[in-house]
């Protein structure tokens, strides 16, 4: 019973407080049954993804758009040279990530072409691990699969009152565990990005707008930190 909860809670508010970002407008409509539409969407939520992991939203905006200009499709990625790829990217660092997406782009159009669309197949790409694979599987083509990063981490740690280090593999592989039963199989690309927004936005983590947050009745460690003064919800 909890669990309906917190997946209606959190997609009502996503529906109303989603961020437009260009990765995002390639959505919903008709031509989502289209295997070539979801094809699209499925390299720019890889090319975001990547770029999201070690840089803010805002300015990925500006890296992505030039990137989807240059290159609209796995095709043409693949046909770029290491040293297109390596000036696309210049101010975002960790080049290896660069370097694995043109690689991992050649492998699959070298192997036919077919976009890889469950993330046990999409891990077998260069590059792509656990997240990415998630990421691109939910949101692209709705396979009701997590996706854990850092600020999905902190919002189960405090949804479930984990008071484990989150830095600990032990804890994160029982995030994931936790996640997988979250996710909304109706809607699972849109329920990830949900619990990745609210821990970037209201879930921050040294001073969580709990009073804003959709799922607050449903904290744990809110509820705790209300009843026991020597735990505090910003304290993950
Ligand atoms: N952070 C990284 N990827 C994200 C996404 N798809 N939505 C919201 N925040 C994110």
């Amino acid at each position: 019973k909890e669990i309906p909860k917190i997946r209606t809670s959190l997609l009502e508010w996503y529906d109303e407080n989603r961020r437009d970002l260009p990765w995002r407008r390639l959505s919903s409509g008709q031509d989502d049954v289209h295997v070539e539409h979801r094809e699209r969407k499925a390299y720019a939520v890889w090319v975001s993804e990547v770029m999201l992991q070690q840089t803010r939203v805002q300015t990925v905006v500006d890296y992505f758009n030039r990137w989807m200009e240059k290159w609209p499709t796995i095709h043409h990625l693949a046909r770029a040279s290491i040293e297109e790829v390596n000036e696309m990217w210049a101010g975002l660092g960790y080049y290896r990530r660069a370097r694995f997406l043109l690689e991992g782009a050649k492998m699959i159009v070298e192997g036919g072409g077919e976009f890889p669309k469950t993330a046990s197949s999409l891990k077998m790409v260069k590059g792509i691990g656990n997240y990415t694979a998630g990421a691109i599987a939910s949101i692209a083509f709705e396979e009701t699969v997590p996706v854990v990063d850092g600020n999905v981490v902190r919002v189960i740690a405090r949804l479930k009152a984990i008071s484990a280090n989150p830095k600990n593999s032990a804890t994160v592989k029982n995030i994931w565990k936790l996640a997988r039963q979250l996710v909304d199989p109706k809607r699972p690309g849109d329920f990830n990005q949900a619990v990745m927004e609210l821990g970037a936005t209201v879930c921050s983590p040294a001073a969580p707008s709990c009073s804003t947050c959709p799922i607050s009745h449903q904290c744990q460690a809110l509820s705790l930190s209300r009843s026991n003064e020597s735990i505090q919800v910003t304290d993950y």
